[in-house]
């Protein structure tokens, strides 16, 4: 059994209704944080957190869209409203469609940038005096990891196109709020996965795995890189971690 080292912490994560974000509550609450699960589809985050509790985990869930700023900033007021302060803010919530820009939809271009730049914004902004209130506990630290890619640091491929502008987006982003928000004890970082099998890679996004690309990573390899960066010590701060599978080359 792990010894618990996020007992009394608050854990956000967006997007937790499947994939890394569910696997990053299940991690996160076996640590002993209490998690909020977040995303559109509640049936999943209610399923999610009865599995946390049967376990003796603390967990509650909000069904949101990230992409409805107002909507985000009522979550994160009940929140507040019940715990106080976020600990850990994790934005995990994502959309990939890589397709050929002469095929592509602009609604999925479009569709990206609400998601994976407006989500992280929406919800950053509104989390931000709860992550800023946590510290000074007995932790006297806080986190906010956001999910970028490999796509956030390079174009993988052409098709990458609007969801590896989306990536660096948010990778820029986080560099700034990290510098602004060192002084206040508000560690920031970003993880940039290669391909990770879940519904964004086995649905008809033109995610899938490449075949020669090896065996893909697991959610569970990705929440592992989120409980290392969260569990370093208070004067510790791991910035940016980017994780492939092994046979991965892009
Ligand atoms: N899989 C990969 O290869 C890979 C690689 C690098 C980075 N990433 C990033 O990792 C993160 C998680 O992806 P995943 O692989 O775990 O994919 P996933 O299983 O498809 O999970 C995506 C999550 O985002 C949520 N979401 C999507 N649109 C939303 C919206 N408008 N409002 C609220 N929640 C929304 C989904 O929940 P609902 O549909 O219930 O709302 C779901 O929980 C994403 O940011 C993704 O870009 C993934």
């Amino acid at each position: 059994m792990t010894k618990e080292r996020l007992s009394g912490t608050l854990a956000v994560i967006t997007g937790a209704s499947s994939g890394i974000g569910a696997a990053t509550a299940r991690a996160l609450a076996s640590e002993g944080a209490t998690v909020v699960v977040l995303a559109r589809r509640l049936d999943r985050l209610t399923e999610l957190v009865a599995e946390i509790e049967s376990t003796g985990g603390t967990a509650r869930a909000r069904e949101v869209d990230v992409t409805d700023a107002d909507a985000v900033s009522r979550v994160i007021a009940s929140i507040g409203e019940e715990f106080g302060r976020i600990d850990i803010l994790v934005n995990n919530a994502g959309f990939l469609s890589n397709r050929p820009a002469v095929e592509a939809s602009l609604a999925d271009w479009h569709q990206m940038v609400d998601v994976n730049i407006n989500g992280v914004l929406n919800t950053t902004h509104a989390a931000l005096p709860l992550v800023t209130a946590a510290v000074g506990g007995a932790r006297d630290i806080a986190d906010i990891v956001t999910i970028s890619s490999v796509a956030g640091r390079r174009v993988p491929r052409p098709e990458s196109n609007v969801y590896s502008a989306t990536k660096h987006a948010v990778t820029a982003f986080s560099e700034a709020i990290r510098r602004e928000l060192a002084e206040k004890r508000v560690r920031v970082g970003v993880v940039e996965p290669g391909v990770v099998r879940s519904e964004m890679t086995t649905g008809d996004s033109v995610g899938a795995p490449d075949a020669t690309q090896g065996a893909p990573l697991l959610a569970e390899d990705i929440a592992d890189a989120i409980v290392y960066i969260v569990t370093r010590p208070a004067h510790a701060a791991v910035n940016e971690i980017l994780i492939r599978p092994s046979e991965q080359t892009l």
